[in-house]
């Protein structure tokens, strides 16, 4: 970086400042997030919600059937049948995927169901002609934090991940989607209300029974895991027996909304603040695929207009002043770029923000984002080390991870298990022993709102004819 001039320089130095977190921190944020997990269990409660998820036990490779699974996803949505075969082996899946329009989002929430049914219907008219299907039991993956009394039952908390629907927060969903469902006569029983956290551990620990938490690093950041009864001093009013084992979604994405540890910059505050629900997410607005590029867009900016360097100077900057203008994927691109000379960099910058980069410009954006990047990947680690630590979980200890972050920006993978290296201090040597896989190791999950839903579907049945609910 010899030819970047002192002011530049001076900035890359301010925004590594910034944005690097080093292993003390971490270690001091997991500390913190073990003590707010727990806290969540309690009948007083934090701010983690740690919602009890009713799924109460790891499949057994014996569950079989057909069933429908949805998923409803921040950019799809997605309709799925599963055949469970009778003996654990490949699952037979046919799938659809429709776009979820935009102003869904903050749209009526009629219009939310009825849209989601019309799929659903399409899918069934598209793959059963005949009509000869009979009732089937429906996995419905609904990423967003619900309370739960029962499986197929959840009263939606809030809005995450920039969904802003009136008339839904503090509902119980499936009613109002299954009245959508009646409608149309579809021959659907809603049997389970699942959030993609949970399906996805279902569904690794059904192919790889080391699987102990489940991840998604995505639009939004989350995971779940398996506590015990006696654990969740909120539902011990039940009297169920304290070893009975019960799914935890964490909602984590909230922790830490009274900003007591993580480390906040300027930027992450903005980005809260002109949110459709400030106060909220704090751990996720900082790591989450859905404002990656957002915290991008706004340092390029405050740079631009700040008085200690001249970056884009006289640059027209109409296209970088719109809000969520950029998302992840235009900084993993910018991660990709093999060249020297960031080339592609420089046509990226010029082709969506009209902006014409030099070269020391394109060092600083191109450091932005690895910073950036960087520290989700290490934030996203604190979230699954706590839980370790909280279970004390042994090696080894699968986490089947899942998202367009985890599975699509550039090193992601690396720097999170570099992050559980810091955060545990192994030594190499103890990773040495046990071949390339760390003790805690994060991989690619099976497929968790499609698998994962029908699977704890399977599960809900069998449970419910053991007289077992
Ligand atoms: C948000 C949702 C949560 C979901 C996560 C990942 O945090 O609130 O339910 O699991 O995003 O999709």
């Amino acid at each position: 970086m010899a030819d970047i001039p002192q002011d530049l320089l001076g900035q890359i130095k301010y925004l590594e400042d910034l944005f690097t977190v080093p292993a003390s921190k971490l270690k001091e944020i997991t500390d913190h997030f073990v003590k707010e997990l727990a806290k969540g269990l309690s009948v007083e409660g934090g701010s983690i919600p740690m919602n009890v998820t009713w799924v109460m036990g790891y499949p057994t490779g014996e569950e079989q059937g057909t069933f429908i699974a949805l998923d409803m996803g921040g950019t799809n949505l997605r309709v799925c049948e599963i055949v469970l075969p009778e003996e654990k082996g490949e699952f037979e899946i046919i799938q659809s995927k429709y776009r979820m329009p935009e102003e869904l989002k903050t749209g009526k929430s009629e219009e939310l169901w009825e849209y989601i049914a019309d799929c659903v219907q399409q899918f069934i008219d598209y793959h059963h002609e005949d009509g000869k299907l009979g009732t089937v039991p429906m996995g419905f993956t609904f990423s967003y934090p619900c309370t739960q009394d029962y499986v197929d039952h959840g009263v939606l908390q809030r809005w995450t991940k920039g969904f802003d629907i009136s008339g839904v927060e503090g509902e119980d969903v499936v009613p109002l989607f299954e009245a959508a469902l009646k409608k149309r006569g579809l021959p659907i029983h809603l049997t389970a209300l699942i959030n993609d956290t949970t399906g996805t551990l279902i569904a690794s620990n059904y192919t790889d029974q080391s699987t102990r938490i489940g991840a998604i690093f995505g639009t939004g950041c989350n995971a779940a895991y398996m506590e015990n009864v006696g654990s969740c001093p909120k539902i011990a009013h039940l009297n169920l027996p304290p070893e009975t084992p019960i799914a935890i979604n964490c909602e984590y994405g909230a922790f830490d909304n009274e900003h007591i540890v993580l480390p906040l910059t300027k930027y992450d505050k903005i980005i809260d603040a002109d949110s459709p629900r400030p106060g909220q997410q704090a751990f996720e607005k900082m790591i989450s695929g859905l404002y990656l590029g957002e915290i991008f867009r706004l340092v390029l900016l405050d740079l631009h207009q700040g008085n200690a360097c001249t970056i884009f100077e006289g640059q027209s900057m109409t296209k970088l002043s719109k809000p969520y203008s950029l998302d992840a994927s235009f900084l993993s691109l910018i991660e990709e770029d093999p060249f020297e000379n960031l080339s592609e960099t420089h046509d990226l910058l010029k082709q969506q923000l009209g902006l014409d980069a030099k070269k020391p410009e394109l060092e600083l954006v191109r450091r932005l984002a690895e910073l950036i990047g960087t520290r989700a990947a290490r934030l996203s680690a604190c979230g699954i080390a706590a839980i370790a630590k909280k279970k004390d979980l042994q090696a080894p200890c699968h986490v089947g991870a899942d998202g367009s972050v985890f599975n699509k920006y550039p090193h992601f993978k690396a720097r999170g298990a570099q992050a559980l290296r810091d955060i545990f201090d192994w030594p190499a040597s103890t990773i040495q022993q046990r071949g390339k896989e760390d003790p805690i190791d994060i991989r690619a999950a099976e497929d968790g709102s499609g698998v994962g839903a029908a699977l704890i579907a399977a599960l809900t049945i069998k449970r419910v004819k053991e007289g077992n609910l």
